[in-house]
């Protein structure tokens, strides 16, 4: 029987036909997921990733509320364009501590992943009351009402309680001192004890432009501020490179 005979035979019989699909998909499979047990980790540890300050995952919570996902994702990708545009492309350890992840797959603003330190609190804040007094052709919807809405305090522990339980390493002491560390955060006369020693490099100030009060405006504006600045970039993908070909 010639070759095409064969596949002639193997066409026609749907029972043969369903098991040789079986069995390539079965190979590739094992190919692509057995390697999987064998690694201990596929996010590569970079230094300087913390997790969020309790302030800066209550801005979180408010971002993710509001759906400001439907329209911003934070993933650069490694293309040219992405990144001349928004600067570096994302490193998986940059988003290990986010629950859930906010890489997103839709664009109808620009991409948020490294939007930290790139405007001013002012800026944000009026971004964010009325769009389209700094950008005028702007269709982002406004948020105003989070500068009049006094940020929550209550369960910040038990915020971070649940995000411990899916592996985020918060120490005893940050959940207990969650609440305080979320006030003294974002109200610049507020002692902010060791805040700074287990949250390296946090920003400690008011963030909203109205120093009596904690709004959500401020958690927000903090959670935006911080944004991919963890990470020293160009470092840590150069110790990444660097990682693999000792590995090869
Ligand atoms: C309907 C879609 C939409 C939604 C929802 C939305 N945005 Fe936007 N956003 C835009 C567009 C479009 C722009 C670009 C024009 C501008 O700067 O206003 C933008 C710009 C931004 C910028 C400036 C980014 C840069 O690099 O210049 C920030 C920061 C931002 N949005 C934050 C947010 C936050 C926070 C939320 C949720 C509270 C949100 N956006 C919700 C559409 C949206």
């Amino acid at each position: 029987m010639s070759f095409t005979q064969q596949h002639k035979k193997l066409e026609r019989n749907v029972t043969l036909l369903g098991v040789g699909a079986f069995i390539a998909v079965a190979i590739g499979s094992i190919v692509e997921i057995a390697p999987l047990f064998w690694i201990d980790n596929t996010i590569e540890k970079v230094d300087g990733m913390r997790p969020y300050t309790p302030l800066e995952q209550a801005g979180r919570d408010i971002y993710v509320r509001e759906g400001c996902y439907t329209c911003h994702s934070q993933m650069i990708r490694p293309f040219r364009d992405e990144v001349e545009r928004y600067g570096h492309y994302s490193l998986a350890a940059e988003s290990m501590y986010d629950h859930p992840f906010q890489w997103g797959s839709k664009r109808t603003g620009p991409d948020l992943a490294r939007v930290g330190g790139r405007y001013s609190d002012e800026w944000h804040v009026q971004h964010l009351k009325d769009p389209r007094s700094v950008v005028p052709e702007s269709v982002m919807p406004a948020y105003a009402f989070l500068a009049e809405k006094e940020l929550d305090t209550r369960d910040a522990a038990g915020h971070l309680k649940a995000l411990r339980a899916v592996g985020v390493p918060y120490t005893d002491r940050d959940i207990d001192m969650a609440e305080r560390d979320m006030r003294a955060q974002g109200t610049p006369d507020a002692d902010a004890e060791d805040l700074a020693d287990r949250y390296p490099k946090a920003q400690v100030r008011d963030f909203d432009g109205d120093p009596n009060r904690l709004t959500e405006m401020d958690a927000l504006v903090a959670y935006l501020q911080v944004l991919g600045t963890m990470v020293d970039v160009n470092s840590a993908a150069a110790q990444q490179v660097l990682a693999s070909e000792k590995g090869r």
